[in-house]
C-alpha cells in the first residue's frame, strides 16, 4: 500500500537529494512539501524545492513557511551548502511556482485531509511547532514523524553540543519534542564515517550519468568541501537522504531504543542540545520535576543508533539510476 507523506525542508543540497528519493519512490505519495528557513532563507529554500520537483517532473504542491525561527534571528548554513544552498551552479526553477498558501496552513490542512499521514522534517522545526501550537487537534492524525536532527549522545556539527536543525530553532524543537508526536530521531552522527559517500561511491554515481545523479553530485559540491574541512572525512555526507531512506525502508534502521528527549534552550554553551534520557532516569524522584514537562505529554522518541550502510547506499544508487 502506498503511504502518504509530507516533507518539511529547508531545501539545500542534501535536502534536495532526499526530495528526489521521495518523489521517485513508488512506496510513498508526497502530499505536500513545506519549506522553512534554515540552511538558506525560506524563499531560496522554496526555489530549490521547486527546481528539484521540476527535475523529477512532479506536480507536488510546494508551500513557503516560516522565514525565521520562533524567537531568534535566522542563522543560515550557506557557509556549508553555498549561497544558493545548491553549490552555486545556477540551478533555478523555470516553470513551477509555489502555492500562495502559507506552509503552516498547508500542514494543518494536509494532516486533517490525510489521517495517519507520515511527516519527515529535514530542517528546523519552526513550521511544525507553529502548526501544533495553532491546531493541536492535528496531533492524533500524524501517524509517524521522522526528524532529521540532533546529535544524540555525541558531538554536533554547529557546536560541540548541537546539530544545525535543532540549534537554529531550539524553542520550536522543544515544542515538537514535548508535544506527544510519535518521533523517530535520525541524528547527524548517522551520516558520518562509513555512511559518507566515498570516492568509489561517487564514481559509481557519476557513472550512472542520469540527470538525478549529476544534480546530486553537483549540488553537493560546496557541502562536500565544507564537510571535509569540518571533519577531515573525505566524501559527501547526506543526513537528510539517510533520514528519507529510513522513512522509505524502515529496515535500514538496524538498532534503535526509545527515550525521552529534551532540548536545551537557555544555555549559550549547549543551545539546541538533544538531551537523551538514555538510562530512562527522567521519572526518577531526583529528576521528576525537571523533566515533568517532557514526561507529562510526550511518549519516548525512537532514537536510531545504527544504520544499514550497504542498504542506504544501494537505495540511493537505485533511485538515482
Ligand atoms: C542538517 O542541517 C542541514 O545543513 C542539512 O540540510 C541537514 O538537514 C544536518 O545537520
Ligand atoms: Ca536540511
Amino acid at each position: 500500500m502506498t503511504r502518504t507523506i509530507l516533507i518539511d525542508t529547508d531545501t539545500a543540497s542534501d535536502d534536495a537529494v532526499a526530495l528526489i528519493m521521495a518523489l521517485r519512490s513508488p512506496a510513498v505519495h508526497v502530499a505536500a512539501i513545506t519549506t522553512v528557513a534554515g540552511n538558506v532563507p525560506v524563499d531560496q529554500a522554496t526555489r530549490n524545492a521547486l527546481y528539484t520537483a521540476e527535475l523529477c517532473a512532479s506536480d507536488v504542491p510546494i508551500y513557503t513557511g516560516a522565514a525565521k525561527p520562533l524567537l531568534r534571528p535566522l542563522e543560515t548554513a550557506t557557509w556549508f551548502h553555498g549561497v544558493d544552498g545548491l553549490g552555486d551552479h545556477g540551478f533555478a526553477p523555470t516553470s513551477r511556482t509555489a502555492s500562495p498558501i502559507h506552509a503552516v496552513d498547508a500542514l494543518i490542512a494536509t494532516i486533517h485531509a490525510n489521517p495517519g499521514i507520515e511527516l519527515i522534517t529535514l530542517g528546523p522545526l519552526t513550521n511544525l511547532a507553529l502548526a501544533l501550537s495553532r491546531d493541536p487537534s492535528i496531533l492524533p492524525h500524524i501517524g509517524h514523524c521522522v526528524v532529521m536532527g540532533g546529535a544524540p549522545c555525541c558531538e554536533g556539527n554547529v557546536t560541540p553540543a548541537a546539530e544545525f536543525n535543532i540549534w537554529v530553532d531550539p524553542e520550536a524543537a522543544r515544542i515538537v519534542f514535548r508535544s506527544g508526536l510519535p518521533i523517530e530521531l535520525i541524528g547527524w552522527q548517522l551520516s558520518r564515517f562509513d555512511a559518507v559517500l566515498n570516492p568509489a561511491d561517487i564514481a559509481q554515481i557519476e557513472a550512472l550519468a542520469t540527470p538525478f545523479a549529476d544534480f546530486t553530485l553537483r549540488s553537493n559540491s560546496a557541502a562536500q568541501a565544507a564537510y571535509e574541512t569540518q571533519t577531515g572525512e573525505v566524501g559527501i555526507s547526506l543526513p537528510d537522504p539517510i533520514a528519507m531512506a529510513i522513512l522509505l525502508d524502515p529496515t535500514l534502521n538496524l538498532t534503535s531504543t526509545y527515550h525521552h528527549v529534551e532540548i536545551e534552550t537557555a544555555s549559550e554553551l549547549t543551545r539546541g542540545m538533544t538531551v537523551v534520557d538514555r538510562l530512562s532516569v527522567a521519572t526518577d524522584e531526583r529528576n521528576r520535576t525537571l523533566w515533568s514537562e517532557t514526561t507529562r505529554h510526550a511518549a519516548p522518541a525512537e532514537i536510531c543508533w545504527k544504520l544499514d550502510i550497504h542498504g542506504w547506499k544501494s537505495s540511493l544508487i537505485s533511485v538515482l539510476s
